[in-house]
């Protein structure tokens, strides 16, 4: 292979790969090589550039001639950790190819399922207990106490509740996700939906004594969509305006067509849901859609919540094309607001 043909070659890789002589030194890198090294690899040890011992020891066994071998290395710079597999392969007796894997990505999934799992565990672990515990009960020390047991039923019923209601999240989050890339496309009339949403909510609403504004013009366009997920993604930011705005008297749930926005192509719908409850720490904002996140996790879980419901928003709001906007200051109440591209 002529030596233009073999840069050529090297070039085709969107990963580092060197050529290194069995002196250890390089001699040649293709460009995503010096993007991540610099220049400065051309013709350096290679060894005295990557300074990590496991890959120090991978060299050594190459310079003393071994075929094969890998090793992980991991580089940083002020905003971010990179994890790499670096692979070495003899090519021929005066020479070897190391090339580097990017494997951050596949490491953040691991470790975000390995989080998920625990965090599902440890949801289901609690009322699991409180069921077990309330069962041991009811079969020796209140068996014949009428009105225990029937205290004891109702918590071990919410209970129940809870984790169907938890199972039911993970369902309808990983249905979103399955059909994440199919973007719905059926006309749905948000007014419609809207006030199907309330009217599943009255009783709620009506307990926490309070007052719904609407401002839902007439003449408001269908949005490209999928009913069933838009009444999810209104239910879920509705309730929480009623679980923890609900001490502002009001919620107001207010439409319109913006024309323009940024990142948009064209025309769009505008759902606000403004609470004037407590509000929320501008450091929790950004978090808030994150699965199981919640602010005071024990008062969320006394309303029944798993923190869920604006993770699902979320990914309902992306297959959409569209975006959930927060803007909260604690003791101003929260606005929650949705955008759907109206094309
Ligand atoms: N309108 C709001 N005002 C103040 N805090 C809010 C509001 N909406 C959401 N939050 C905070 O965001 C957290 C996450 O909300 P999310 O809807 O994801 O979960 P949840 O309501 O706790 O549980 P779920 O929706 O699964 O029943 C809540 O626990 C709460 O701390
Ligand atoms: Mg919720």
């Amino acid at each position: 292979m002529s030596p233009s043909a073999f840069t050529a070659l090297l070039e085709a890789f969107s990963e580092p790969v060197l050529v290194v002589r069995e002196t250890g030194t390089v001699q040649t890198a293709n460009s995503a090589a010096q993007e991540l090294f610099g220049k400065r690899i051309l013709g350096a040890q290679l060894r005295a550039i990557l300074r990590q011992p496991e890959v120090t020891a991978l060299l050594e066994r190459m310079i003393d001639g071994a075929e094969q071998g890998c090793a992980p290395y991991a580089t940083s710079d002020a905003s971010s950790e990179r994890h790499w597999k670096v692979t070495a392969r003899r090519m021929d007796a005066d020479t070897f190819i190391v090339s580097l894997r990017d494997t951050s990505d596949l490491e953040a999934a691991e470790a975000q399922r390995r989080d998920f799992v625990a965090n599902v565990s440890h949801e289901l672990r609690s009322p699991l207990t409180v069921l077990a515990g309330f069962l041991e009960t009811l079969q020796g020390a209140a068996a014949h106490d009428p009105d225990a047991r029937s205290e004891f039923l109702r918590i071990m019923q919410a209970e129940t509740e809870r984790m169907t209601g938890l199972v039911s999240d993970l369902l309808s989050l990983s249905r979103v996700e399955a059909s994440a890339r199919i973007r719905p496309r059926d006309p749905v009339a948000i007014d419609m939906v809207l006030n199907a949403t309330l009217a599943a909510l009255r009783p709620q609403i009506e307990q926490a004594g309070l007052e719904v504004v609407r401002d839902l013009p007439d003449d408001l366009p269908p949005v490209p969509g999928d009913y069933d997920q838009l009444v999810q993604v209104y239910h879920n930011l509705i309730e929480n305006a009623l679980k923890y705005g609900a001490d502002g008297g009001k919620i107001e749930i207010a439409a319109h067509v913006v024309p323009r926005l940024p990142g948009l192509d064209g025309p769009a719908l505008r759902v606000a849901i403004r609470d004037h409850g407590e509000g929320i720490d501008p450091i929790h904002i950004p978090r808030l859609t994150e699965r199981f996140y919640r602010v005071d996790r024990a008062r969320s879980r006394e309303s029944g919540g798993t923190g869920l419901g604006l993770a699902i928003v979320k990914h309902i709001l992306g297959r959409h094309r569209g975006r959930l906007i927060i803007r909260s200051h604690p003791g101003e109440g929260s606005t929650f607001e949705t955008i759907l591209p109206l094309s």
